[in-house]
């Protein structure tokens, strides 16, 4: 029962990253909030986070190899750049749900297509950290 949270590039500099659009919450607190929810929920997270697209593609795979319920991707800013992660979603039979902290369909135009939301099951988005909850809640509905 185990959901895989994967998160791109810059996300480890939450909290501090442009507060008045991500919010005040680091990664490390919405572990937190997150491994409380999932506790109730009967399920565990496994928390990730990269810099790097392709250990994002890896641990897409890894999370379908390791049998794990669901996958809540922030790809961030390769949301709107990654083919290999399209594929990688695509590739695996593990649903993935999409999560952003901010609404990117009203910011900058670059940020209105999302690769991701392609292959994704859902997209949670526009919630800051609750977005990350709404998304596990929608899991435990899968
Ligand atoms: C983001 C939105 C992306 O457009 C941006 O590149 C990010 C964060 C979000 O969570 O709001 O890095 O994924």
């Amino acid at each position: 029962n185990t959901v895989y949270v994967l998160n791109g590039p810059n996300l480890n500099l939450l909290g501090m990253r442009e507060p008045e659009i991500y919010g005040a919450d680091t990664l490390d607190d919405i572990a937190a909030m997150l491994d409380d929810r999932a506790r109730e929920l009967g399920l565990e997270i496994e928390m990730r986070q990269s810099n790097h697209e392709g250990h994002l593609v890896d641990w897409l795979h890894e999370a379908q190899a390791e049998g794990a319920k669901a996958v809540l991707l922030n790809a961030a800013a390769y949301t709107h750049t990654s083919i290999a992660l399209l594929d990688a979603i695509k590739a695996i039979r593990t649903p993935v749900i999409e999560v952003h902290l901010s609404d990117p369909s009203t910011r900058e135009p670059f940020r209105h297509h999302s690769y991701v939301g392609l292959a994704a099951a859902k997209t949670v988005q526009g919630l800051g950290a609750r977005s990350y909850l709404v998304a596990l809640e929608a899991v435990a509905e899968l």
